[in-house]
């Protein structure tokens, strides 16, 4: 492992080092844009381009709606959605999400981790199937494949975007790939139209992570209705926020008949034990702060693409920042995160955290993310158990250890920064204006950065 690690590594380095030499000078002027160029850096000792603190999330969007749904959730004392199947906070709240995003069936679950695993499992896949997924997300992701003993496999991403790529999905399917499992990071679309022709082209399910992007489209359709199945969550830190929460979306009947009894201890509508199951029902609380949310969601998520659009028109006049790439039919995004790529090369060569510190003291709160590597320590876990050994083929393993490499989701976890988007994107102008300046003026300072 330790080796691979260096290797690749290496591998990245030489890569940053000679595009470095073969394309782009170590100093680049400043453009007429950059607005704070004179103004000392706060890390320096200047004054910051913001001390106004930003508002947290959730805890501004706690309201008196809110406070009184859940008082009479707590007064109904049906806290269960088996109290009140039918006009219950949670069937209530899957029949507005089914109708807000243009999904036929809507799901609760306690947890967007949940709403994946119980799609896995509804697709009937066991101990010895593959499930295609990207390695640049929450371990929920992973932890849904694992749950079912599956294997994932991991597939590169396309750098710009930072989303699974297609062509690389295409690459790693085999006769046990069970399900395609693309990940919206960032709540932004994928390339769905070249996701699905790979997936149909093969006869592959695809489950939609979309834990990240609730109401964002693509040509016209949310992210969660273009494969067979969508998921969401609704984590304490997510766009619409309980806490912990999840729902799965889908159109077919059947199948998300399956996916009610697999979430329900295996118990169907009809009482009876049909299948196997663990008990992963949203409850009530959960149900009632999500509808308490959810017409407000709608509206905050306008209002964040409107903000992020600003941004990205800013942004990318910045040399060496490039918003996320956005596929050709984006027609919004969920924007859990607001992301773009940092390219050295353009600071001074100052690493990210160099940048990030400064950026920090300007008064941004930027982090990068997902740290590289993960996969490696899911690597090295998963096939030390005994199940594991069992069920997979040398021949799955060494499939599964190739699909550690991962070059393009290796520079992506360096280079990109993201802004915690669930509060500060529902800001003013005057509040984007300040992210803007505090990146074009550590920018016109970058001579300054070490
Ligand atoms: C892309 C992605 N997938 C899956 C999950 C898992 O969702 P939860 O935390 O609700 O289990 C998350 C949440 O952090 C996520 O961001």
């Amino acid at each position: 492992m330790n080796k691979k690690k260096y290797s690749r590594r290496k591998f990245i380095s030489v890569l940053s080092a000679s595009s470095a030499a073969l394309t782009l000078p170590t100093v680049v002027p400043a453009g007429p844009y950059i607005k704070s160029s004179t103004a000392k850096l706060a890390v320096g000792g200047g004054a910051p381009v913001r001390t106004k603190p930003w508002p947290q999330w959730p805890a501004m969007i706690v309201d008196e709606q809110m406070l009184n749904n859940i008082t009479a959730t707590t007064k109904s004392g049906n806290w269960s959605r088996i109290n009140n199947p039918v006009n219950g906070t949670v069937a209530t709240f899957e029949k507005k999400y089914a109708a807000l995003t243009g999904a036929k069936y809507c799901v609760g679950t306690g947890s967007g981790t949940q709403a994946l695993g119980v799609c896995v499992d509804a697709l009937n896949i066991q101990p010895g199937d593959e499930v295609i997924t990207s390695s640049y997300t929450d371990f929920g992701t992973i932890s849904s494949i694992l749950a079912a003993r599956a294997l994932p496999i991991f597939a590169d991403l396309d750098y710009p975007s930072y989303q699974i790529d297609a062509a690389a999905i295409a690459q790693k399917i085999t006769p046990n790939t069970k399900a395609i499992m693309p990940v919206h990071i960032m709540g932004s679309a994928c390339n769905m139209d070249a996701i699905m022709a790979v997936a149909n082209k093969h006869h592959i399910p695809v489950i939609e992570d979309a834990c990240q992007a609730n109401f964002a489209k693509y040509k016209g359709r949310q992210l969660g209705t273009i494969g067979q199945l969508g998921c969401f969550s609704f984590q304490g830190s997510k766009q619409i926020a309980a806490g912990e929460g999840g729902a799965v979306i889908g159109n077919d009947d059947a199948l998300m008949d399956k996916v009610y009894t697999i979430q329900n201890h295996g118990t169907n509508r009809k009482g009876q034990n049909t299948t196997i199951g663990q008990k992963l029902r949203m409850n009530e609380f959960e149900g009632s702060i999500i509808l308490s949310q959810l017409d407000k969601a709608v509206e905050r998520f306008e209002k964040r693409n409107e903000n992020a659009n600003y941004l990205s028109s800013k942004i990318k006049n910045i040399p060496g920042l490039t918003p996320q790439l956005q596929y050709e039919g984006t027609n919004s995004s969920g924007y859990y995160l607001y992301a773009f790529t940092y390219d050295k090369k353009h600071f001074n060569n100052v690493e990210r955290q160099v940048f990030l510190k400064a950026l920090n003291a300007e008064g941004v709160p930027a982090g990068g993310y997902i740290k590289g590597m993960q996969h490696d320590l899911w690597a090295t876990n998963i096939l030390e158990l005994s199940g594991y050994k069992k069920s997979y083929t040398n021949q799955q393993i060494k499939l599964f250890k190739d699909s550690l490499e991962l070059p393009s989701c290796d520079r992506v976890t360096e280079t990109v920064v993201v802004i915690s988007a669930g509060a500060i994107l529902l800001g003013t102008k005057a509040d984007m204006d300040d992210i803007i300046h505090a990146l074009e003026k550590v920018y016109a300072n970058r001579n300054s950065l070490a």
